[in-house]
């Protein structure tokens, strides 16, 4: 049993147009100390699969299917399962840090009442844990920095000071959502390696939510690419970048910026996202694809392993569409 499983799971927003199928279907598991990313465009469902994942959804969302976590679900579980497993299971960080910091508290106050809330630690010990977090995401003179606010770090700094928080309860799972988007891109090299020397040393699973196929390669051992809500193609990264099988992963890989070329030619996918309140029968991606056909406009292709470990949702022959 994997440690964490999402099956079949659609999330639904009622609106005044009509009903917004943000998610539809998905699919994932991740084990013990694996890293997976989720990776599309703005708007294309990644956020809310995780927000479901959490029972964080806004209040005209809807989720059905099922999260497992541990054997437990958690879909549309009691609020003391949640609160239960998202103090010390399952931990997410977002883009914004000032989302999840309270900008009127000294960090040590707000890191130390984790710790004491949750572990039942003496605000003595809670202390010390909390120093020793800041020096685990290198936060230079952590003893003296602990007692900060929040505005008194940089961009980068303070998205550290997020992710030590958030590892306070030792999770299993971290799930980043675009936790490097904000910051530049040096800064995010650095936070990507701290994740992956994190998950080395703690042995957690990390979730990564981003728009930037960039970030991927040399972190993640598996990626899941989403268009639309839905699943285009998913599987080990190394043969995702090698042979990449949907036009849409190709397309994204197209846009990713190449450090090997002097002037890099960036191809941008034409065309805009899909819109969610009138879903076409055909393949979502049909609108925008290079290698569209009258049947793709018709026939929502299925999921299907196309090669070991690889699953992908394209009706064109797989053969055809290595490049
Ligand atoms: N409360 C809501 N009501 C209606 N639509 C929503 C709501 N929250 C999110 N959505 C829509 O769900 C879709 C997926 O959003 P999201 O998962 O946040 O995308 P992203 O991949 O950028 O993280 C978007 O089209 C968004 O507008
Ligand atoms: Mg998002």
């Amino acid at each position: 049993m994997p440690m964490f499983e999402i099956n079949n799971l659609s999330v639904a927003f009622n609106t005044d147009e009509g009903t917004v199928n943000a998610v539809s279907d998905l699919s994932l598991s991740i084990d013990k100390g694996r890293s997976l990313a989720i990776v599309g465009e703005s708007g294309s469902g990644k956020s809310q699969t995780a927000f479901a994942a959490l029972g964080l959804l806004a209040r005209n969302g809807k989720a059905t299917g099922s999260v497992r976590f541990d054997g437990a679900e958690l879909l549309n579980a009691p609020l003391k399962t949640l609160n239960q497993v998202r103090s010390t299971g399952i931990s997410m960080v977002f883009q914004d840090p000032m989302t999840s910091l309270n900008p009127f508290m000294r960090v040590s106050d707000q890191m130390a009442e984790v710790l004491i809330h949750h572990k039942g630690l003496s605000k003595k010990d809670a202390l010390r844990q909390s120093v020793e977090m800041l020096d685990a995401v290198h936060i230079p003179d952590a003893k003296a920095r602990l007692h900060y606010y929040p505005h008194e770090f940089s961009g980068g700094m303070r998205q550290r000071v997020m992710i030590a928080m958030s590892l306070l309860c030792k999770p299993k799972l971290l799930i980043a959502d675009e936790p490097t988007t904000a910051l530049d891109v040096t800064v995010q090299a650095q936070i990507m390696d701290l994740f992956g020397e994190l998950r080395r040393e703690f042995g957690m699973a990390v979730i990564l939510i981003t728009h930037d196929l960039g970030v991927v390669a040399g972190f993640c051992d598996e990626v899941l690419v989403m268009y639309g809500g839905r699943v285009m193609e998913q599987g080990p990264v190394d043969a995702m970048f090698d042979s990449p099988s949907h036009p849409y992963t190709r397309g994204l890989l197209q846009a990713i910026p190449r450090v090997d070329q002097l002037s890099p030619t960036l191809k941008t996918i034409p065309g805009s996202p899909p819109n969610l309140l009138s879903q076409p029968a055909g393949c979502p991606f049909a609108p925008r694809c290079s290698e569209v056909q009258p049947l793709c406009e018709t026939t929502r292709p299925a999921l299907e392993a196309f090669a070991e470990g690889r699953l992908r949702a394209c009706t064109r022959p797989v053969l055809e569409l290595a490049s």
